[in-house]
């Protein structure tokens, strides 16, 4: 099995890089693709860049240019839900997009035409997951995460984004791959570890927990990977 694990920033694939033995890479569209092994899997690993247009780009090319047959992501999130503290896994449910916004037309947020307001993770690669939780005991929370392009540090908008989509946690990537996914029959799981709680000062607990929570969130997605036949 070709599997790919993407991050949005280096930070978050670089315990992996090292766990894969991934010392092989190409350069491809202005990222950077590294060939590793997990187990008996081969895996394509990349860090995209910040937002859903750089996510998109690199999951596309994932899938079409090096053939990988399910996508993992791995990084980190700030948390919505109170229930949520720093460190915390959450795997997505289901993602949609906060800042998709065409309400003007009667649309509701998150919408477009011919498109899904939430699109739901693989159900198999979800169930490996609260296999792997459960064997090593740690909590994993199942929510609903919210993407969008912009990082979240204020309590208005916080509580705006909880309000119209239920979101349990907030991110720049998880909904665009989630699209790509979907759109090309590729089975996806979204894992993020909570760096801050999108408040005022979430810029501060991100910089402080970015390192901490990614790799939380990597060596989860690393144990996930060694059970996938
Ligand atoms: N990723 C981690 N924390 C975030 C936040 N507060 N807003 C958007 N993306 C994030």
């Amino acid at each position: 099995m070709k599997i790919g694990i993407l991050g949005a920033m280096r930070e978050e694939i670089e315990p992996i890089l090292k766990l894969a033995n991934a010392d092989k890479f190409v350069q491809y569209g202005k990222n950077i693709y590294y060939f590793g092994k997990i187990a008996d899997n081969d895996v394509v690993i990349a860090y995209s860049k910040i937002g859903k247009v750089f996510s998109s780009l690199t999951a596309s090319v994932m899938i079409e240019k090096f053939g990988i047959e399910k996508l993992l992501f791995s990084g980190v999130a700030g948390g919505l839900n109170p229930n949520l503290k720093i460190g915390d896994l959450i795997r997505a449910s289901s993602l949609c997009q906060h800042d998709l916004d065409i309400s003007t037309f009667g649309h509701p947020f998150g919408y477009v035409p011919e498109g899904s307001r939430f699109i739901y993770s693989d159900e198999n690669l979800n169930k490996i997951a609260d296999e792997v939780a459960k064997d090593l005991n740690v909590n994993l929370f199942t929510g609903i995460i919210a993407t969008g392009d912009q990082f979240i540090a204020d309590k208005n908008r916080k509580d705006w984004i909880k309000k119209h989509f239920d979101a349990d946690a907030i991110e720049m990537e998880g909904g665009s791959v989630a699209v790509v996914c979907e759109s090309l029959g590729i089975p996806f799981f979204v894992l993020r570890a909570i760096s801050d709680s999108a408040d005022e000062v979430a810029g501060f607990d991100f910089d402080s927990f970015l390192i901490s929570s990614a790799k939380q969130s990597a060596d989860f997605i690393v144990s996930m990977i060694e059970r996938i036949k």
